[in-house]
C-alpha cells in the first residue's frame, strides 16, 4: 500500500499546529501591542530609550552582561523579585514593544536590571561599581571592567567627567585623572534609562491581597 499521502498528512499537520502554537497564538495575543498614552499627560509609555543610552545597549550586548542579569520581574508569588526591590510590579509584553532586540537573559547571578535606573543609584556609583565592583559592593563576584576607564593626564583644567574619591589603589599619580571612556559614559546612561515603573491596565500586580 502507498503511505506517502498518509505521510504527508501527518507532516503537515504537525507542522500546522506547531505553528499554530508557536507563531500564530503568540502573534494573536501579543503581536499587536503598541505603546500606551497616559490619559493624564498624554505621554506614551514605554518610552523611547535616547541616543545614548541606545549606544549603552549596544555596549552591555557586547560585554555579555546578559550572562549575569535578566531584564524581567517576575511577579508575586514566582520567586521574590518584588521583595528584592526589583520592581513594583510583574514585567507585561508592553514593557518591551520600543526594543527592537529583547535582553531578557536566563542567568541570575547578579540582581535583575529591568529597573535598575530606578534605584537610587547614581552615575558616580556606576562607574566605581565597573571599576571595581568591591569599591561600592564589597564581597562581588561581578567581574571588574576597568578597561572602561583610562587614567590620562591633565591638560589645562580637569575634566568635570574625572572619577573622585577612588581608594589608594585606583587613584591616580599627581597631575592626572581617571575618566570613563565613551563606551563607559553610554553603558551607564544605558543602565540609568532602565525603568519601567508606569502601570498599564494589563499590569496590576496579581498578589494575595486582590491588587493594589
Ligand atoms: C559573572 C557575573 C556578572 C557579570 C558578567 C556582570 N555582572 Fe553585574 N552583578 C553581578 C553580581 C553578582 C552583582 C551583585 C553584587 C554587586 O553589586 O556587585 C551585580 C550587580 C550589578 C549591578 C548593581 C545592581 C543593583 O541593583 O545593585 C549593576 C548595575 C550591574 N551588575 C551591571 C552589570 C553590567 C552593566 C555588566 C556588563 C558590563 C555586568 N553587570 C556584568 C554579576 C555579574
Amino acid at each position: 500500500m502507498n503511505k506517502g499521502p498518509l505521510l504527508f498528512l501527518g507532516i503537515f499537520l504537525a507542522l500546522a499546529f506547531s505553528w499554530t502554537g508557536i507563531v500564530l497564538t503568540n502573534h494573536l495575543t501579543v503581536g499587536r501591542i503598541g505603546t500606551y498614552v497616559d490619559a493624564d499627560t498624554g505621554t506614551a509609555f514605554p518610552q523611547a530609550v535616547p541616543g545614548l543610552a541606545r549606544r549603552g545597549k549596544l555596549v552591555y550586548q557586547e560585554l555579555g552582561c546578559i550572562y549575569c542579569h535578566t531584564q524581567q520581574v517576575r511577579r508575586p508569588g514566582f520567586g521574590a523579585d518584588d521583595l528584592r526591590g526589583w520592581g513594583e510590579r510583574q514585567s507585561v509584553p508592553r514593557d518591551y514593544v520600543q526594543q527592537e532586540r529583547l535582553l531578557l537573559g536566563t542567568m541570575r547571578t547578579g540582581p535583575d536590571l529591568m529597573n535598575v535606573g530606578a534605584r537610587p543609584l547614581n552615575a558616580d556609583w556606576h562607574y566605581k561599581h565597573l571599576l571595581d565592583p568591591q569599591l561600592t559592593s564589597p564581597g562581588s563576584i561581578m567581574p571588574p571592567f576597568a578597561f572602561l576607564f583610562e587614567t590620562r593626564k591633565i591638560v589645562g583644567q580637569p575634566s568635570p567627567k574625572a572619577i573622585q574619591g577612588l581608594p589608594p589603589q585606583y587613584a591616580p599619580p599627581p597631575g592626572h585623572e581617571v575618566v570613563p571612556s565613551h563606551r563607559a559614559e553610554a553603558l551607564v546612561a544605558y543602565l540609568m534609562s532602565l525603568k519601567h515603573e508606569f502601570d498599564y491596565p494589563e499590569s496590576i500586580p496579581v498578589n494575595v491581597s486582590g491588587g493594589k
